[in-house]
């Protein structure tokens, strides 16, 4: 299964092609309550000082900039965050959410995050490193961003390892639903197998990679959380998840072809939740060595 490309441009900063439309955000999935959770984790874990310089990566609309910045204080000097994503709606939606005279909206991409922002003590990363095809170069520029020190902490719940156990049936009968109906509004559909995203990896292929770019070894936990349905017809709504899941099919359609299928399957399953692991990581820019 192929998702687009986002960025083009030197900088990563060109518009998300023809997905960048309110309606098709991340922002109704980003209110459930277990998202917040594992987000609020993880962001409790990268060491936030109240003077931290911080950049939140892939920032989308902006609920995790406002996670970060209850860690900081704006009075104190040094305080930053720096709240980057390639989309222009993603953004848009961010700066009318969060007004914070510590918070820079930056456009542009991961894979040229170097030359985007300053050096910072802290990258938070939530819920899109899995969307990067090329996770080596926007790890590399991660490790470049970051201070000798630095803390990156990073989240995805699609790695090899998300499903739980006797999960999988659901993911499959979704998609096969939603092309079902699909089909029977006359649309053919070229069948993506995983109903979302570009290349998923174990937790050892991120162990291994983050070793590779030259962070130390990380701390990394998997934490279940049980999703619902509404939550699931949400991230159906999300244009780049429809775009992974039924690839070539208009949003519109697409989301609406999620939405009946999230609701067959859960009543042909008898299921009332859903769990699912998300993968969490926190790891070190190591230290200069002490000067004699
Ligand atoms: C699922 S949302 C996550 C938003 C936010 N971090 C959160 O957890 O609520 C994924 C975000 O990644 C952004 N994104 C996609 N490709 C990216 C890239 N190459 N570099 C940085 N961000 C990217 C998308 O525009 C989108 O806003």
């Amino acid at each position: 299964m192929v998702l687009r490309r986002v960025d083009s441009t030197e900088t990563g900063a060109s518009p998300v092609d023809g997905s960048d439309d309110d309606r098709f955000s991340f922002e109704r999935f980003a209110r459930h309550p277990f998202f917040k959770e594992v987000n609020a984790w993880l962001v409790s874990r990268v060491g936030l000082r109240k003077d931290s310089c911080v950049v939140d990566l892939a920032c989308g609309p902006g609920a995790v900039t406002e996670l970060i910045l209850q860690h900081l204080d704006e009075s104190v000097p040094g305080a930053y965050v720096y709240a980057v994503d390639p989309s222009p709606s993603a953004l848009e939606l961010a700066r009318q959410r969060i007004r914070s005279r510590i918070v820079r909206f930056v456009q542009g991409s991961a894979e040229h995050l170097g030359g985007l922002v300053p050096p910072v003590d802290t990258v938070v990363f939530t819920n899109a490193i899995h969307l990067i095809a090329d996770k080596f170069t926007a790890l590399e520029q991660v490790f470049r961003t970051l201070r000798p020190g630095g803390t990156l902490g990073f989240n995805t719940t699609f790695f090899n390892g998300a499903y739980p156990d006797g999960t999988m049936r659901f993911y499959k009968l979704w998609v096969l639903r939603a092309m079902r109906w699909l089909q029977e509004k006359g649309h053919t559909v070229t069948r993506g197998v995983k109903a979302t995203a570009m290349q998923w990896l174990t937790p050892a292929e991120y162990s291994d990679l983050l070793r590779s770019v030259g962070f130390d070894a990380p701390a990394i936990e998997l934490q279940t959380k049980d999703m619902t349905k509404e939550s699931l017809e949400d991230i159906g709504s999300f244009s780049l998840f429809i775009e992974g899941a039924l690839p070539g099919v208009p949003l519109e359609l697409g989301a609406e072809a999620l939405r009946l299928g999230v609701r067959q399957a859960f009543a042909e399953l008898n299921l009332s939740s859903l769990p699912r692991n998300w993968l969490q990581v926190v790891v070190r820019r190591p230290a200069l060595p002490a000067t004699p």
